[in-house]
């Protein structure tokens, strides 16, 4: 039994665990006054945290540390002066479709999401260079002050010169990897719902290491599983000693006391077998009523042991004795143990229907029916196992899938999409996002799209890709791929193609999702003077009446806003001529958007008369002074729940 606290609440733990919710990584443990190890907070992290600036403190603890570690906590927390650029030319369905593909580097995008998508996405998937000694991996920038930052960020936007070679014989080989891990991961946490959940997929190289920094990032407690999966059964005759078949997918929750963080799967094979009843509601099994764990007894669950009465003719349950429901059935094992049922009164009065009566050796027992397939149509689930041997999640189903779409193996080791859609199956539920932000071909985009395809969910994805370049000596190239980017685009339009082909016949194949709108990561659409005003002088300062980049698109500007405004990136957006004037409307009126010159007081109130949720005009597109002055008045007056804003 529980025993009384008989203490007021210890506030100096409560508060630890408030910071360890915002602040997980900054949990430790040290020794207190008794020399026990007690849970603990690492200010100088907390510090790290508060601070625009590397904060040093060598200090034992228990901790994995590695020199850089402060610096990629300071790259994650780093404002850039970047933006996302839409490129139709390259999407699919530009204004409808809720998918979207990031070009770029994806601490980046991860940075440029964080408004928008804080606590938006379901489930992440990620297989990032397993650093293998031969892998590249992204150069961050973090040593510098803000302003350089900024200044920096806007000049560099070529991708050749930051990605480099880590190689056993880099002092730094690991160090660098968990810095380039390490400060993405924190980012991709903020994104995930309270349910959500990450698979990421690693090998030996550094699946020791991973799971550390996934305990500090995603706390101890949210651990899910290390799943092996068997994806080279034939094993790599080039390893040592042993020849090693399977990788890991290692799992965490964002808070695993969310029961949905992950689903059960669908019974399949065997495990159907067991459904070998049928009745008018279809097929069930029979599970006994009684609880078989003798913890459960008349003592610890007193509301849990009583009667029930069998009808002798039907073998229908009572909970009275009545009528012809005459036998007394106690939840007693058969040589007289008291245990107790599963099901208290109130739930066998209302759902009684389901349980039945058998006669074995002479005893009435009582079992109650488990259908495969429920009222709502949901088919039984059972947990998902940690170890996963299906033939179609091999790599070989990966190459296959690659090589059936795009004519060849132009990417190395692509995971399978089986392998993909097992996960999200796991992972998600009928509208939820997808975030995977080491895309490499995309595998994760098709498996959405087939899986909308095949079941009728919803499911959007998000997928993040930095325009590698592909080696002139490789396949891709000589396919015509230039980088793996194309690669990726390319391979997500023929699924959404083929998808359609083979659905041809079906009348909701056009309802279908299966488009993507490309956005590519660029330097702000904002002058240098924006962001650094001290360092221009006051007659240069004059001259700048436009602080907006001159290549700059309406479109480009509309998606910096969306950004900004923290508005969903996937919105529908329409377009429509007012007083000859572009004005983007998306998602109805949720935001109307006019970065045309030579506003004038009648547009405004044309504008108003749309009632719109949020409105944005150009700061130089004003026709003169008293226009901008009036904009906020002739809102007010026509539409005063609108928000206004410029640029
Ligand atoms: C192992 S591959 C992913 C393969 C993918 N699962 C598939 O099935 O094709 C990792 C990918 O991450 C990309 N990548 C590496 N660093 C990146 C970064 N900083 N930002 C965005 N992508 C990056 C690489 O270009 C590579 O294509």
């Amino acid at each position: 039994m529980d025993k009384l606290k008989m203490h007021s609440p210890n506030l100096a733990e409560g508060n630890i665990d408030k910071l360890a919710a915002l602040f997980p990584n900054c949990i430790t443990e040290a020794r207190d006054a008794a020399g026990e190890l007690k849970k603990a907070i690492d200010f100088d992290l907390l510090r790290q945290e508060l601070s625009a600036s590397v904060v040093e403190g060598p200090q034992e603890r228990y901790q994995l540390n590695w020199p850089g570690k402060r610096e990629a906590l300071l790259a994650a927390n780093a404002p850039i002066a970047k933006t996302l650029r839409p490129c139709r030319e390259e999407s699919v369905d530009f204004d409808t479709t809720q998918n979207l593909f990031i070009e770029g580097d994806n601490l980046e995008a991860l940075k440029l999401l964080q408004e928008t998508y804080l606590n938006k996405v379901k489930m992440i998937y990620i297989d990032p260079p397993y650093n293998t000694g031969s892998d590249f991996i992204y150069e961050d920038d973090f040593a510098e002050s803000l302003e350089m930052y900024f200044e920096h960020s806007n000049q560099r936007n070529e991708f050749g010169d930051r990605l480099v070679a880590n190689t056993e014989s880099n002092g730094r080989f690991h160090s660098d990897w968990l810095s380039m891990m390490c400060s993405r991961l924190r980012l991709a946490r903020n994104l995930m719902r309270d349910d959500g959940v990450i698979f990421i997929s690693i090998d030996d190289n550094e699946s020791h290491n991973l799971k550390k920094i996934c305990d500090e990032i995603f706390g101890e407690k949210n651990f899910i599983a290390q799943l092996a999966v068997q994806l080279n059964p034939r094993g790599r005759h080039l390893d040592r000693f042993i020849a090693k078949t399977h990788e890991s997918i290692l799992i965490f929750g964002k808070n695993c006391e969310n029961v949905n963080t992950v689903f059960g799967v669908e019974k399949e094979g065997r495990m159907v077998d067991d459904y070998n009843r049928e009745d008018q509601n279809g097929k069930y099994r029979l599970l006994g009523l009684r609880n078989r764990n003798q913890a459960f007894n008349p003592d610890t669950r007193p509301n849990l042991y009583y009667p029930l009465y069998v009808s002798h003719k039907s073998g229908k349950i009572s909970v009275r004795r009545e009528d012809d429901y005459l036998d007394e059935v106690w939840p007693d094992t058969p040589d007289g143990v008291k245990t107790c049922w599963t099901w208290g009164r109130d739930k066998v009065t209302k759902e009684g229907h389901l349980l039945c009566g058998e006669k074995t050796g002479g005893e009435w027992r009582i079992y109650r029916k488990d259908y495969l397939v429920s009222e709502d149509g949901t088919v039984a689930k059972t947990l998902i196992k940690s170890l996963w041997t299906d033939k179609e999640i091999s790599n070989d189903y990966g190459r296959k899938s690659v090589k059936d779409l795009l004519g060849a193996a132009v990417m190395d080791f692509p995971k399978s999409p089986e392998l993909l859609k097992k996960l999200i199956r796991a992972g998600t539920s009928i509208d939820d996002i997808v975030l995977d932000f080491f895309s490499g071909s995309a595998t994760t985009a098709q498996a959405v799209i087939d899986l909308n395809a095949e079941n009728g969910s919803r499911l959007k994805f998000i997928m993040v890709q930095l325009p590698e370049q592909c080696d002139e000596k490789s396949e891709a190239f000589k396919y015509g791929y230039k980088t793996i980017s194309e690669i990726s685009k390319e391979r997500i339009r023929r699924a959404g193609q083929k998808i359609k082909k083979e659905n041809s016949s079906k009348t909701d194949v056009e309802k279908l999702d299966l488009g993507f709108r490309v956005l590519k990561i660029d330097t702000s659409n904002m002058k240098e003077v924006y962001y650094t005003p001290d360092t221009v002088s006051q007659d240069l300062l004059s001259d700048q009446v436009d602080n907006i980049r001159e290549d700059r698109t309406a479109e480009d500007l509309l998606f910096q806003v969306l950004l900004d405004w923290g508005v969903d990136l996937a919105l529908p957006i329409s377009q429509q001529v007012i007083a000859g004037k572009t004005v983007f409307f998306v998602d109805g009126n949720a935001l109307v958007a006019c970065f045309d010159t030579g506003i004038d007081e009648d547009f405004v109130k044309q504008l108003a008369g749309h009632k719109p949720l949020r409105v944005v005009f150009r700061d130089a597109g004003f026709a003169n002074d008293s226009v901008k002055i009036n904009v906020e008045q002739v809102f007010k007056l026509l539409s005063p729940a609108t928000e206004i804003k410029t640029l």
